[in-house]
């Protein structure tokens, strides 16, 4: 088979052009050489019309976009990938791939995106803009910053500064390629070194202070505050400089706390609603007037987002509250949210998701009639051994469960589902009983009136432990016993 050699600029739209014209040629991806102008192999092919007759080219939003995230990755296989997909989607009548977490392209495109939104993330808490000077006519302030991404993201991620920095003047400067906002349109401009970058002025003084503030030496983890704030980034910010100066004086300051809390009368709590609801879980189940249950669920939610039960919602970005329809038949109660849902703060929007909607499209079931939630509203992790960078899913203790098992109740009595289906040994813990076990008691439990909720509990395993079965047919047997519980539902 012939290779065609396709040149591009190294920017998704750049590739759609040439993308959408192969795939009207149907040409298979394999005889396809990607290389864009960063490639050192960009002037060893000379580019070719794609030939034969032309083919319907339709493609879907939802792959658009993860393409678009895609290619800022900065690995040079994306362009290939992100091709074959198409050409899967288009050309090899594979329009369901994207809802196949177990295919490996699948799979490679997810993961990327992921590494590309942690990026943006990472972006979005460390940039520091500092003070460079003022227009003297319009009195309006000049701002620069300096970041190194790990991916081509400083133009794909400008959105999150217009939005939060509309009203001043600011450039973000990185190696790569610097962007410029003036209060109304993004310009951008080649990168620069790391000297074009100012490093101090007055603002610096404010974010120390503002740090030493909100520092509080009880919660100091040092491991866990470097997974986060990776040292890479430090150098940019001003209230890295006092890291190690609190940290070395932490115990006494933490003695000292500890030592004024006893002394003065303990403050009355800022919501004593939150505060009664998780002393006495009684109240809130009996259903008395005046408590929870007079809220609706979007109130409950904001509720749920300042809940301090328990210390989850210390690492955690967000709580992350049940959605979906609030007259939902069926309601789905899955573990924990996972990294992907701690950002988003939405439930099974990662890989256990998606392989969920994969199962609930095969059972017949829509996920959008349903109302979906976890045990536990906070992310638990802890730190990767190989990579610290990534949180890996821990789980959550007896305490925990416990702890946020009034939010799942009042969802419950709220949504008042027919039935309940529970994912993995977690959700039937909390729901059912302490030492359910699924893999022994999986199927329709017979539970009376459990919490005052008359329906049907159906308790099955939970989507990730499939992801984690390496074997390819092992794997397709418990999808299927997966999807035959979910049908139980439609019964
Ligand atoms: N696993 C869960 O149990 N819930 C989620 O929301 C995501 C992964």
């Amino acid at each position: 088979m012939d290779t065609l050699s396709v040149r591009i600029e190294p920017s998704f739209d750049s590739w759609r052009i040439e993308a959408r014209k192969l795939l009207e040629g149907s040409v298979p991806p394999d005889a396809v050489l990607w290389t864009d102008s960063s490639s050192t192999q960009f002037d060893l092919f000379d580019s070719g019309e794609p030939p034969r007759k032309k083919q319907e080219v339709k493609i879907s939003k939802s792959y658009l976009d993860l393409a678009r995230t895609v290619s800022c990755h900065s690995s040079p296989e994306r362009w290939g990938l992100m091709y074959r997909a198409a050409w899967r989607m288009v050309c090899n009548g594979e329009k369901n791939l994207l809802q196949r977490p177990t295919d490996s392209d699948t799979r490679k495109l997810l993961e990327m995106a992921k590494a590309i939104r942690r990026d943006c993330h990472k972006m979005n808490a460390f940039v520091r803009f500092r003070k460079v000077g003022e227009y003297p006519h319009t009195g309006r302030e000049q701002f620069v910053a300096w970041f190194e991404p790990s991916h081509h993201i400083i133009e794909y991620n400008a959105s999150f500064f217009i939005k939060r920095f509309t009203g001043m003047d600011w450039s973000i400067l990185s190696p790569e390629k610097c962007i410029h906002w003036d209060g109304v349109k993004l310009h951008t401009s080649e990168g620069v070194s790391k000297s074009s970058a100012p490093d101090e002025d007055d603002l610096e003084e404010l974010w120390r202070g503002y740090y030493k503030s909100i520092f509080n030496p009880a919660r100091l983890k040092l491991k866990a505050m470097q997974a986060e704030m990776p040292k890479k980034y430090w150098k940019n910010l001003p209230e890295a400089e006092l890291i190690d100066e609190l940290t070395r004086h932490s115990s006494n300051r933490r003695d000292d706390m500890i030592k004024a809390e006893s002394l003065e009368p303990r403050p009355a709590p800022r919501n004593l609603y939150l505060q009664n609801l998780h002393k006495n879980n009684q109240d809130f189940v009996v259903n008395e007037p005046g408590t929870i249950h007079d809220k609706s669920l979007d109130e409950l939610a904001e509720l749920a987002a300042c809940c301090r039960a328990c210390p989850l919602w210390e690492k955690a970005t967000q709580t992350v509250f049940g959605t979906g329809n609030p007259e939902a038949r069926i309601m789905l109660v899955g573990e924990q949210p996972g990294d992907e849902e701690d950002i988003q703060g939405k439930p099974f929007v990662g890989p256990a998701g998606r392989l969920l909607d994969e199962a609930l499209a095969d059972a017949g079931l829509d996920r959008e009639e349903m109302y979906i939630t976890n045990a536990v509203k906070h992310f638990k992790w802890k730190p990767g051994s190989a990579n610290r960078k990534r949180r890996i899913h821990d789980k959550a203790n007896r305490g925990e469960i416990e702890a946020c098992k009034p939010w799942l109740v009042a969802e419950v009595m709220k949504v008042q589902p027919s039935v309940i289906v529970t994912l993995g040994n977690t959700a039937a813990q909390s729901l059912i009983r302490k030492d359910f076990r699924i893999l022994s008691e999986r199927g329709e439990v017979n539970m009376g009136n459990l919490i005052g909720f008359p329906g049907k509990i159906i308790a099955t395993i939970h989507p990730s432990w499939l992801l984690r079965i390496r074997d390819e047919a092992e794997q397709q047997a418990e999808f299927k016993k997966f999807t035959a519980d979910l049908k139980l539902c439609r019964e």
